[in-house]
């Protein structure tokens, strides 16, 4: 791997290729159940544990292609760390609509983001079956290994084989097609349980006025607290924050024109519209309602669009949270190719901290970082707590938009940022920062990430010294094919393995 400070490109040069890029958008059909062994450098024996990954492994069904990577069918990618080795095994989430089409050898369903049947308008119209694709994220917890979309109940794998187990509905608390997010954000010392850990999740039921539930699961994945909160106006929320006593969700700008989806000539997903004319809502809900605490606050900012929060914590009467903000939603146009995309037309995502004062209602924000980033991730004991670094996927240049090619970590203290990049034909996505056993130091771990290889469109896991990305990849693990761009994924300490 080559050091970042010699790949600078000068100003006239892009650090990709459109063509290179694609190939991480091409289906892996195969599923595979392996011992890695080609292996550059060496695996830290210390690091034990399972990585867990989620992403649309299908980019098209049987040779008619999705319109949007978010239909793409789940497929979870398994990285096993053991005795300073590595396993490798992937699955499809046999879901219900995966299950169909792939019978049937052709796309049966429309997809949220744009995918239409074929058989144009006749085949679509008043057609409103949803595909749970189980393909956002996935999470070992309290043994359960779930995968989740967020418009549907989560799909149960066993851990060891991957297999499908069938929906979780959490002993019924969930009823049959109702949402369950697929961000849930982990609460490491929970007030209300004693200070043991909880699982936070939320899911949205769209409408002219919005239903939001939020769910707290203890450690054995059993759900104590359910809540649900009324929101006027229509809400497209991905993802939420906490601290220890309040929820964030940012509402942003958009409407939503049913008819269009009704008629069959667009997904639900290309009918909604960024109204760039007006500010984004921020809503922040107490935790545990007590008396005239328990009223939920809806402050205003600046209008932008924000899939993804890094964190946040409260000091005092303030709240800081810290969030990857786009000038606007970008959408995939009807008959349009979502690999043609032309990244330097738009403006990158940045990483930006609100300041929430809930005394005086004041919102106030700072840029923290203007080079395209997504993909946030931090010391998973620091969720909803004042925290020092965040790890990012991010563009290999600083001043234009890109796809991922980077990893940064941001030091909020020093504002030191360290880069590792896989320019100029390699592509990154979500890095997952794993602390190392008994470490003291927030930084003392790795960040795992997989990395798609241009060159031989292949796919590698690669192993960072947290503490210092500067030092290059201290191991990089070769695998036998590509893994396409993934969405997001969890570690656990457990191992698991297929025998
Ligand atoms: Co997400």
């Amino acid at each position: 791997m080559q050091r970042l400070e010699n790949q600078q490109p000068t100003l006239l040069e892009k650090s990709y290729t459109l063509e290179d890029w694609q190939g991480g958008y091409e289906s892996l059909k195969e599923e595979f159940d392996y011992w890695i062994d080609d292996i550059e450098e060496e695996i830290p024996p210390q690091l034990r544990g399972t990585l867990f990954r989620n992403g649309p492994g299908l980019l098209d069904i049987n040779g008619q292609r999705i319109h949007h990577p978010f239909d793409g069918d789940g497929m979870i990618s398994r990285i096993t760390f053991i005795n300073g080795r590595a396993h490798f095994c992937n699955r499809f989430v046999r879901t219900d609509g995966y299950l169909a089409e792939q019978k049937a050898g052709k796309i049966l369903y429309r997809g949220v983001f744009g995918t239409r049947k074929p058989g144009g308008l006749l085949a679509n119209i008043f057609d409103f079956k949803i595909k749970n694709i189980a393909n956002t994220n996935v999470i070992y917890w309290g043994d359960k290994l779930l995968a989740l979309w967020e418009a549907a109940e989560p799909y149960s794998l066993d851990p060891f084989t991957l297999e499908t187990l069938g929906k979780e509905y959490f002993d019924e608390v969930l009823s049959k097609g109702e949402g369950f997010g697929a961000h849930p954000r982990f609460d490491p010392s929970c007030i209300q349980d004693n200070g043991a850990p909880c699982l936070v999740n939320f899911a949205i039921k769209p409408g002219p006025s919005t239903t939001i539930k939020i769910f707290e699961l203890n450690s054995a994945a059993k759900v104590i607290r359910k809540y649900a909160h009324q929101v006027s106006g229509f809400c497209f929320i991905h993802d939420f924050a906490i601290t220890p006593h309040h929820y964030i969700f940012f509402q942003n700008p958009v409407v939503f024109n049913p008819i269009p989806f009704v008629f069959g000539v667009r997904a639900a997903g290309e009918c909604i519209k960024f109204k760039p004319d007006q500010n984004t809502k921020i809503i922040v809900i107490p935790r545990f309602p007590r008396g005239e605490d328990s009223e939920l606050k809806i402050l205003e900012t600046q209008s932008g669009f924000v899939f993804h929060h890094v964190n946040a914590f409260a000091v005092g009467d303030e709240i800081f949270i810290d969030s990857i903000c786009y000038d606007s939603l970008s959408t995939v146009k009807p008959k349009s190719d979502f690999r043609q995309v032309d990244f330097a037309a738009a403006s990158p995502s940045q990483l930006w901290r609100f300041h929430i004062n809930l005394q005086d209602g004041q919102v106030k924000r700072n840029l923290i970082e203007g080079r395209c980033c997504e993909f946030p991730s931090i010391h998973p004991d620091h969720g909803g707590r004042d925290y020092r670094y965040i790890y990012l996927g991010a563009s290999h240049a600083a001043d234009v938009n890109a796809p991922l090619q980077a990893l940064l970590k941001i030091d909020l203290k020093s504002g030191e940022r360290q880069l590792w990049s896989a320019a100029p034909r390699g592509f990154t996505g979500e890095p997952i920062f794993v602390p190392r056993p008994d470490a003291q130091a927030e930084d003392d771990g790795w960040l795992l990430a997989v990395v798609y290889d241009a060159t031989c469109h292949r796919s590698d896991v690669v192993i960072l010294d947290a503490r210092d990305l500067n030092k290059g990849a201290i191991a990089r693990l070769h695998l036998k094919h590509h893994i396409p761009y993934g969405l997001h994924g969890n570690f656990t300490p457990k191992t698991f393995l297929s025998n």
